[in-house]
């Protein structure tokens, strides 16, 4: 239990919203979301009541990834802005409270960075080439790749240069990954965490942080292509040597005052998870089973055990995420039938790939389960990590032509399985329904981009306006207008006034406790069936005790001892909590 919570401590009980830069808002007018976009809205930020921002990157980029391709560590995407934005961006959140995480992507660079270029230039064998992973081919003339490793994104996980050498690269070929067993790596990675530090940002989320480590050496490139190394770990993930590069960053982030916070994106197995969290190293992680559950008890209780265990054996505390630019939305994904599959989301990424043809997405059902998980996460303790739009109930756009689609993993298959993309949660925001475009002639479920765009590229005082104005970068569906940012605020019952409700309870009686503590209260003694619920208890501010219960079940849940605070949806007249419905209650 972590009861001297100090400044330090920020975000160990934080909220922290999600930024996909180019999709926020666009204040210039060209299409993409920019810096200033986000300056305009802290505002809205600060009303929600959310304590950070995390900016996914805004770096130079030629965008083969979404931005994760990264050309200048240093530097703001000229089509973002300017350095100036940026501290214009952190003075904002700063006056107002919030904090500003940026994204660090250390396992790869965009082939346009300068390492990367120097590394072509200098060719075979130059100590240039020694800062990624080059190989020579297998076959008579290296034709063939290194080894028969894949990459995320589908298709060989190495690309061959003009002089015939193979470089490695997980994800997609414009992302070489980088050679962490290079001083000059370590040292420009050291150097990019102190320019942001030194710039006043907060903190770090650290892309694919378990994946930095190596061993292309143990065992002959070919053998390691088929599985295991000679020490019996996987060659490529989440090895044990990552960790004393997170240790030597811990020295890093303590040189400020007060330290700098990280987060690791590490897709490892719950039992490896504490290891990233650890103090010594990036100090959190993300818990990536809860946005994995499917609709079901016993899955969100399997997550929340293995989230709060990885918590207390690490020191830190955990973290609830159910959707971030890397996933369907979870209203869609809640909506959707709930089956068990193979691999996580695997029903709705099938239904994306239909283009939303083959399951019926129940929005109601979605939307009242959205509503009810919300409840649930931020009754937990630990911080929540909600993305862009979740606030306003924004559901998956299943529909985006596939001519448009802007996502790698789009052309390419994913972890063996053919995929539609990420585009789907990354179309840009709905700020204003009155700023509605007319319907796209190429598809008159969409806007035309030109006569308007739901408030996303309308003119922000001061912000001077492009010579070239654009349609969004992703095409918006007409049913936006029904979850714009103002129909929502003028709504009592809506979604974005529900966010802004709940966050304002947890900061006012959960936060502030630094208790960490959770009690189950079992299915048995609330009068539920085995499996039908996820009900527990937490300590509050003045002494009072909080229970939230989620009916996953058929049938009503009796409310426990206590007084109705919130509740997702509407009680059954006896107070008792019907199906797919979460109440707070306070004693
Ligand atoms: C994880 C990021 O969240 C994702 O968007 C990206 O494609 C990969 N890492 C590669 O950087
Ligand atoms: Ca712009």
């Amino acid at each position: 239990m972590i009861s001297d919570m100090n400044a330090s401590d920020w975000w160990k009980q934080a909220v922290v919203y999600q930024v996909y830069p180019r999709s926020f808002r666009d204040a210039n007018g060209d299409g993409i979301g920019d810096i200033r976009g986000v300056v305009s809205k802290i505002d809205y930020l600060a009303q929600l009541g959310v304590d950070a921002i995390w900016l996914s990157p805004f770096y130079p980029s030629e965008l083969a990834d979404g931005g994760y391709d990264v050309i200048d560590y240093r530097d703001v995407d000229p089509r973002l802005g300017t350095l100036g934005d940026f501290d214009d961006l952190v003075a904002a959140a700063h006056a107002t409270g919030i904090k500003v995480i940026v994204d660090i992507v250390p396992n790869h660079t965009s082939n346009k960075h300068r390492f990367f270029q120097e590394a072509l230039a200098a060719g075979p064998g130059s100590p240039a080439r020694e800062r990624y992973i080059f190989r020579p081919g297998r076959g008579e003339a290296g034709e063939l790749p290194p080894n028969e490793w894949k990459s995320s994104f589908g298709g060989s996980a190495w690309e061959r240069v003009d002089d015939g050498e193979w470089y490695l690269h997980l994800f997609a070929p414009e992302q070489p990954d980088l050679n962490w067993k290079h001083p000059d790596v370590r040292a420009e990675f050291e150097r990019t965490l102190r320019f942001w530090a030194d710039r006043g940002v907060d903190g770090f989320r650290i892309d694919v942080a378990h994946a930095l480590a190596k061993d292309l050496d143990s065992l002959p490139l070919e053998e390691l292509g088929r599985g295991r190394g000679a020490d019996g770990l996987d060659p490529l993930w989440d090895r044990p040597e990552v960790h004393e590069i997170y240790r030597s960053w811990r020295r890093v982030f303590n040189e400020y005052e007060p330290a700098r916070f990280a987060v690791a994106e590490a897709w490892v197995v719950p039992e490896h998870q504490r290891y990233y969290a650890s103090t010594e190293e990036l100090g959190q992680v993300f818990n990536f089973e809860f946005a994995k559950a499917g609709w079901r008890a016993e899955d969100f209780r399997r997550a929340i055990e293995e989230g709060l265990a990885c918590a207390e054996l690490s020191g830190s505390t955990s973290t609830w995420v159910l959707s971030n630019h890397d996933v369907p939305r979870h209203p869609s994904r809640f909506g959707l039938p709930q089956v068990a599959a193979r691999v996580h989301h695997q029903l709705a990424n099938d239904w994306l790939l239909r283009d939303g043809a083959t399951y019926v997405e129940d929005r109601a059902l979605g939307a009242r389960r959205a509503r009810a998980a919300l409840l649930m996460e931020m009754g937990l303790p630990g911080s929540v990590y909600i993305y862009q739009g979740e606030e306003l109930g924004l559901f998956e756009v299943a529909t985006i032509p596939w001519d448009r689609l802007e996502d790698p993993q789009a052309r390419r298959t994913a972890h063996g399985d053919a995929v539609k993309g990420r585009d789907g949660c990354r179309v840009p925001l709905p700020w204003s329904a009155s700023d509605k475009p007319a319907p796209a002639r190429w598809d008159e479920t969409f806007g035309d981009g030109a006569t308007g765009s739901f408030g996303f590229s309308a003119p922000v005082a001061g912000v001077p306006r492009t010579d070239a104005p654009s349609a969004p970068h992703l095409p918006q569906p007409l049913w936006y207008a029904d979850f714009a940012a103002d129909v929502q605020e003028a709504d009592p019952s809506s979604m974005l006034s529900f966010y802004r409700r709940v966050l304002a309870l947890r900061s006012e009686l959960l936060a502030p406790t630094g208790d960490l503590s959770l009690t189950w209260m079992e299915p048995e003694a609330l009068g539920a069936q085995p499996d039908q619920v996820i009900a527990f208890e937490r300590p509050c501010a003045d002494g009072k005790t909080l229970a939230c219960v989620v009916n996953f079940g058929a049938t009503d849940v009796p409310a426990p001892a206590g007084q109705l605070l919130v509740a997702s949806g509407d009680l059954a007249p006896d107070g008792s909590i019907p199906t797919d419905t979460a109440a707070w209650f306070v004693c």
